[in-house]
């Protein structure tokens, strides 16, 4: 095997971080292997500053989801978890997809696991199957719709009011939808680790400290949580309402990633991340914080590591993800 097999072996599994030469400017090589390659770099919100910053697109799943459904670049490089990467690639059969590190998952996604869904599933033949787009290809394969935390309340809307729904993975997601739309779907019990672990003790007491600030939370947030919340959106939602709004400071309870965006597109506001029930003042997802910008680098250098998906398992998981983006667009939410 030659170096650059060697390397581009090791790249595939993961491990291989840098490039030996750590001189390169990653920036600029970066640049020129997209324009080389023909090859786009979408980002969800939560990846840190230095890879939104090389994007060519920053989302929500939802937005991320429409961008790779639309792009006529021949690689995507998916700067987000495995489950964005594997979504990227049930909507481009033919396209090369890379995820710069494989063991990039979602604790929200592990936490349905396929025989144990199909189970419950089977426990409810009469049941319309929604499910939130943080889980695995297997469980969208078995879903009649996906949904985003940015399109939730509308997929749920459009769905006759005497047809009994079961929603899965998240369980503060479903919650908080039941409240808002007035159903009663049945609940997966999942749950992610990062946006479960906020601390309503520390949250009161960053509020009383700043009585100006306003809450801004994500729906995967803890009911407790929420009720603590000026509002409740998508990173998206929340992005857009931290600058329309006319608040001076905010506490934000979602993955500080996104703080990025909020400080870059209000230089003037304070936006203060809401601390979790750990010795950590904010709150990071592992998953999401393993893509680094020298894993980009390798990642198109090498077009490693790839994602390759079952072509059965591609059409059933693509079917539920096309309703969803029919819905969507129905409803004005992408264009
Ligand atoms: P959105 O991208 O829909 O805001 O979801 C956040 C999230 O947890 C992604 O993993
Ligand atoms: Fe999964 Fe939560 Fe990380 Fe999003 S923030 S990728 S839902 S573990």
């Amino acid at each position: 095997m030659n170096i650059a097999d060697a390397k581009a072996n090791l790249v595939s599994k993961g491990f291989l971080d840098v490039d030996t030469d750590s001189h390169v400017d990653l920036f600029r090589e970066i640049e020129q292997l997209k324009q080389q390659k023909n090859a786009i770099i979408l980002a969800h919100y939560y990846q840190e500053p230095d890879i939104q910053d090389i994007a060519d697109y920053i989302g929500d799943s939802l937005g991320l989801a429409k961008q790779a459904a639309q792009t006529d670049a021949s690689i995507i490089l998916f700067a987000g978890v495995h489950f964005m990467a594997e979504t990227a690639k049930i909507l481009n059969p033919t396209k090369k997809v890379l995820l710069p590190d494989l063991k990039a998952g979602c604790s929200l996604a592990d936490s349905a696991p396929t025989e144990l869904f199909q189970q419950f599933k089977a426990q409810h033949p009469d049941h319309l199957v929604i499910s939130y787009i943080n889980c695995t290809a297997e469980i969208k394969a078995l879903s009649d719709i996906i949904c985003t935390s940015g399109n939730a309340g509308k997929i749920i809307d459009s769905v006759p009011e005497n047809t009994p729904i079961l929603f899965v993975p998240d369980k503060n997601l479903g919650a908080y939808l039941n409240k808002k739309t007035g159903r009663n779907m049945l609940l997966w019990n999942g749950a992610c680790q990062v946006h479960e672990i906020f601390s309503v003790e520390k949250i009161t007491r960053l509020k009383i400290r700043h009585p100006e600030a306003k809450v801004l939370a994500h729906p995967e947030c803890e009911e407790s949580v929420l009720a603590l919340a000026d509002f409740i959106g998508s990173t998206t939602q929340l992005l857009k309402y931290s600058h329309s709004d006319s608040a001076h400071a905010y506490i934000v309870a979602t993955e500080t990633g996104i703080l990025y965006q909020m400080q870059k597109e209000n230089p003037n506001k304070i936006f203060i991340p809401a601390p979790p029930n750990n010795n950590c003042a904010c709150n990071d997802c592992p998953y999401m914080k393993l893509n680094t910008l020298e894993k980009v680098y390798n990642a198109l250098l090498y077009e490693l590591p790839e994602i390759h998906m079952d072509e059965n398992l591609r059409l059933a998981a693509r079917q539920p993800l096309d309703r969803m983006m029919e819905i969507s667009k129905a409803a004005g939410l992408i264009g």
